[in-house]
């Protein structure tokens, strides 16, 4: 396929990779990016041979058909309108909005413009989670009844250099990392009729421990510490935790509980990864991507270890989907009923009460077994 001429705005933490996975693909070239602050964008036209442009020449620039969106949450709203307006299809990284109502003004400009929304995550579209898919649907584990998907952690706070937005209204454990895990329940069971959950602010004011800004102190304004009951339309009911304020635990990302047989779910946050099945009796499992694509290990870690990052392919697939008239799987409905679920846990756990979600969605389409982006042609 020619390549799709796109455009990146936001030039923080996430976008090197970005940068670094595209030319790895023939459907996608970022010819240029922006950034309020020009210096981030400008750091960048060295480095990876792209244009840097003014916020408003970016815009204005007719040759980008999709702008990659990789702003902070609460600028994703007016990013990704802004560039429908222009004429765009957009690939936003998640969440899709701060907010609902943000995610239905989006699907709205949309709708009026007839341009596409594409949301991350893509991570679930990768080998390890496309087999969880396959033993679902291919019977093996039988009808899931449960699951359990648990995200918990130390805290944003002594890694990230400028860690203030995850603590403020549009962030908190649930919305930042809560897409991963969420998008990889429906993927895997279906969209969610109703929740319950309860949170808490733990710790009201954080210290800063990463550089250059060691020391600093962040206002808590969301809670950072939140447990949930999802119910499925499938009737399937998982439970679900979000946390910063945990110091060490001893779970699995995410649990699968089949009539059949129990399935543990590689890490939503990555591409690759074995799932491990447990029929009643005997041993686990292992069951490896095998022929299934975007799960070879190609990213170097802090560690030494590689890990697989195909961070891309869900603006890959969008660009194929654009070019063959067909849906692409990181669908704007698909993020925007991540986000009602997001939006419903925090309103659940302010007033107590469960929260119908309004919104639905199809699973995605699975990833056919195959290498590299043909799968997607
Ligand atoms: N950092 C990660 O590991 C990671 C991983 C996956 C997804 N994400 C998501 O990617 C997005 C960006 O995260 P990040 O960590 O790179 O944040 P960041 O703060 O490092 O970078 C965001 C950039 O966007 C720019 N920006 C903000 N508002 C803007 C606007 N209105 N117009 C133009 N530029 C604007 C900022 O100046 C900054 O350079 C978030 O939605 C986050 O959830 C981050």
């Amino acid at each position: 396929m020619k390549a799709m001429k796109a455009g990146l705005i936001g030039c923080g933490n996430i976008s090197d990779t970005y940068f670094q996975m595209t030319p790895r693909f023939e459907a996608l070239d970022i010819v240029s990016c922006t950034d309020i602050a020009p210096d981030a964008a400008s750091a960048k036209t060295s480095e990876y041979g792209v244009t840097s442009q003014t916020v408003d020449e970016f815009f204005g620039n007719p040759e980008l058909e999709l702008i990659i969106n990789l702003t902070v949450p609460n600028a994703h709203a007016e990013v990704t309108e802004r560039a429908l307006r222009a004429g765009k299809h957009v690939y936003s990284e998640k969440p899709l909005a701060a907010s609902l109502n943000d995610a239905r003004s989006i699907a709205a400009v949309a709708v009026e413009t007839g341009r596409r929304v594409g949301c991350a995550p893509d991570t679930i579209f990768g080998g390890g989670h496309q087999r969880a898919r396959q033993l679902i649907d291919s019977d093996v584990i039988g009808r899931p009844v449960g699951a359990t998907a648990l995200f918990l952690s130390r805290g944003m706070e002594s890694w990230h250099p400028n860690p203030d937005f995850f603590f403020k209204r549009g962030g908190g454990p649930v919305l930042d990392v809560g897409p991963y895990y969420i998008a990889a329940l429906i993927n895997l069971m279906g969209p969610v009729k109703r929740l319950t959950a309860s949170g808490a602010i733990t710790h009201p004011e954080r210290t800063i421990t990463s550089q250059p800004r060691h020391g600093e102190k962040i206002q808590v304004e969301i809670p950072t510490h939140v447990s949930a009951s999802l119910e499925f339309h499938s009737g399937a009911v998982a439970a679900l935790m979000a946390s910063w304020d945990v110091q060490r635990h001893g779970h699995n990302p995410i649990e699968i509980y089949g009539t059949r047989a129990s399935m543990i779910v590689p890490d939503p946050n990555f591409f690759g990864g074995d799932c491990l099945v447990g029929r009643p009796d005997g041993d686990w499992e292992t069951v490896p991507p095998g022929d299934l694509p975007f799960a070879e290990p190609n990213w170097p870690t802090k560690s030494g270890n590689q890990v697989a990052n195909h961070r891309i392919i869900g603006a890959i697939d969008m660009a194929y989907g654009i070019r063959n008239e067909r849906p692409h799987r990181a669908s704007m409905e698909f993020a925007l009923h991540t986000l009602e679920i997001m939006e419903a846990i925090g309103k659940s756990a302010e007033t107590g009460r469960h929260v119908e979600i309004e919104s639905t969605c199809e699973r995605p389409a699975a990833v056919p077994a195959g290498r590299g982006e043909s799968v997607f042609a």
